[in-house]
């Protein structure tokens, strides 16, 4: 996994790291199940990298920090302020099934309300509509449209599998909406020259980006926690604010 991360966010290093203290003193007084999950942060078989962002140039910018690290394969980009539930399938895992198939890049995208399409990327595609579960070929990607210039309402969400050739194109990127080095206009370009699918996938999305988003994703997992999901939802329910 790598992580682009910024000179400010050591606790996204910190938490994926082993931390020799803690694990010495939860083993120290036999509290196994917490070192096991201190243990487990991180999957079996993932290492991490750590890339510094220096100065905040965008998404673009961002994913162009990770260049030499990925080299010439196809990748994956997953932006953490998206969270995604579906199911027996994971967002990203449905996305690498249509990769297999199609060999290109993959955008995951999800429809949204035409007042919202100054929030996105939204891609235009060469369909009227696609289906849960189906993509369709993408013929243009905007970002942060005004509803009237919006090629479609599917707005593209964090996930994204990407040829190596996008690097090429976000080189000679310059600046676009707000100031910065977009993905989507590296996207954009890319599409010219090899195919780009958009995927409608099975899943909520929850814009941890926002407070309401953050909010709704902390209150639904904490009524679904396993341990403490059941006695959580019953004090919502009893909650009476003054
Ligand atoms: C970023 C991307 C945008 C995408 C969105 C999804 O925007 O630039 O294309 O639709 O993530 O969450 P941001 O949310 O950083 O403004």
């Amino acid at each position: 996994m790598i992580f682009v991360t910024s000179s400010s966010k050591h606790a996204i290093e910190n938490h994926f790291d082993s931390n020799f203290e803690l694990e010495s003193k939860l083993a120290e007084s036999g509290k196994n199940e917490w070192l096991e999950i201190v243990r487990n942060i991180l999957p079996h078989g993932v290492s991490c990298v750590y890339v510094r962002q220096a100065n905040p140039l965008g998404l673009g910018h961002a994913v162009l920090c990770a260049k030499d690290i990925v080299g010439n394969e196809p990748f994956a980009v997953l932006l953490a302020d998206d969270l995604i539930t579906s199911g027996s399938k994971n967002c990203l895992r449905q996305m690498v099934d249509v990769y297999s198939k199609v060999q290109s890049s993959v955008l995951a995208v999800q429809p949204v309300d035409l007042s919202e399409t100054e929030k996105y990327g939204i891609v235009g595609i060469d369909n009227t509509d696609i289906e849960l579960g189906n993509y369709a070929k993408t013929t243009t990607i905007v970002e942060k449209p005004k509803p009237k210039d919006a090629p479609s309402q599917f707005a593209s969400i964090g996930r994204y599998i990407l040829t190596p050739r996008i690097f090429h194109f976000l080189e000679n990127t310059s600046k676009g909406a707000v100031g910065e080095i977009q993905l989507t206009d590296g996207i954009d370009k890319l599409l010219l020259e090899q195919d780009v699918f958009s995927y409608r996938f099975y899943g909520k999305r929850y814009d941890c980006g926002s407070k309401l988003g953050y909010l709704t994703a902390t209150i639904e997992y904490g009524m679904q926690h396993p341990e403490v999901g059941k006695r959580f939802t019953k004090y919502l329910q009893d909650l009476k604010i003054d």
